[in-house]
C-alpha cells in the first residue's frame, strides 16, 4: 500500500505492508510524525491509499465497516448523554435491536469495563479514565472483530494507565478481537502486545518487528520482573534510536 497527503509531494508509506492474525494483539510503536495516525486513519477507511489496498476479511475498509471499532487519545463523549446513552449511541445509529436491547447490551458493555453503577452519570462526572473506559465500552458494544486505537490511555497518569492495561487484555482474552494499538510507550507496547512493530520517519513504513513471547495471561508484576521484559525493552530502544538518529537535519 502506498499513501501521500493530496497536498504534499512527500509520501507516507510507499509498498508498506501488514497484515494482522485473527485474536492477535498488535503494538505500533514509533516517533511523532512517522505515521501513526495515518495509517490508523487508512487501516478505518478514513483515508484512501494511491496504490495497493486495504481489507478486512477480504472485504475492503470503509468508515462505517461493521468490523471495525475505533478508541481514541481522547474519549469524546456526547456531554449531554448520559454515560449508558453514550454507549448505546452507535447501536441506535445502526438500528440494532429494539431501544430495551440495545440499553441491555450497553449496560453490558459498561458491566465489562466495571463501570455499570456510572450507567445514569452525565461524562463530566466522571473521571479521566472512567471516561476512556466508557469509550472502550463504546466500540465494544458494536462487536467490532478489529479494534483500532490510537494512544487511548496517553493522557493518563501511570498508575491509571496500568490499570486500564490489566482490564484491557482481560477483555481482549475474553473477547477475541484482533487490536492494533498505537503507543508511544514501550513498556505498554510490550507488556500488551503479542507483536509490536515499529514504525520509521515517512516513507521508511515497518522498521523493525518484534514478537513478544512473554506467557500470558500477563500481570503486571511478573510480566515485568520476567528478564525477557527487560531484554525486549532494550532491542526496542535500540530500535527506535536508530528511528530518532535518522531523523537528524541533514548539515
Ligand atoms: N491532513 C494532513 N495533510 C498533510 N499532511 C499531514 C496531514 N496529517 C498529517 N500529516 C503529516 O503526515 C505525517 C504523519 O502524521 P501522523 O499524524 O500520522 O503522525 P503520528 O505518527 O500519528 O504522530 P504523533 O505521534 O505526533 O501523533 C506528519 O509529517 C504530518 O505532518
Ligand atoms: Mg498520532
Amino acid at each position: 500500500m502506498g499513501f501521500a497527503y493530496p497536498d504534499s509531494r512527500r509520501s507516507i508509506f510507499e509498498k508498506f505492508s501488514l497484515e494482522a492474525l485473527p485474536g492477535e494483539f498488535v503494538a505500533i510503536l514509533g516517533p511523532s510524525g512517522c505515521g501513526k495516525s495515518t495509517l490508523l486513519n487508512l487501516l478505518s477507511g478514513f483515508l484512501r491509499p494511491q496504490s495497493g489496498h486495504i481489507t478486512i476479511d477480504g472485504a475492503p475498509v470503509a468508515p462505517e465497516h461493521p468490523a471495525l471499532g475505533y478508541v481514541f487519545q481522547s474519549p469524546n463523549l456526547f456531554p449531554w448523554l448520559s454515560v449508558l446513552e453514550n454507549v448505546r449511541f452507535g447501536l441506535r445509529m445502526n438500528s440494532r435491536g429494539s431501544p430495551q436491547e440495545q440499553r441491555a447490551i450497553a449496560l453490558h458493555f459498561l458491566r465489562l469495563v466495571g463501570l455499570e453503577e456510572k450507567a445514569e452519570e452525565p461524562p463530566h462526572r466522571l473521571s479521566g479514565g472512567q471516561r476512556q473506559r466508557v469509550a472502550l465500552a463504546r466500540s465494544l458494544a458494536l462487536e467490532p472483530r478489529l479494534l483500532l486505537m490510537d494512544e487511548p490511555f496517553a493522557a493518563l497518569d501511570a498508575m491509571t494507565r496500568s490499570a486500564l492495561n490489566d482490564e484491557l487484555l482481560r477483555i481482549w482474552s475474553s473477547l477475541g478481537k484482533t487490536v492494533l494499538f498505537i503507543t508511544h510507550d514501550i513498556d505498554e507496547a510490550i507488556y500488551l502486545a503479542d507483536r509490536v512493530l515499529v514504525l520509521g520517519l515517512p516513507p521508511t513504513g515497518i522498521t523493525a518487528e518484534v514478537t513478544i513471547d512473554l506467557p500470558r495471561p500477563r500481570d503486571q508484576r511478573d510480566t515485568r520482573a520476567n528478564p525477557l521484559f527487560a531484554q525486549l525493552r532494550e532491542r526496542l530502544a535500540e530500535k527506535i534510536a536508530v528511528v530518532m538518529t535518522s531523523n537528524q537535519p541533514a548539515t
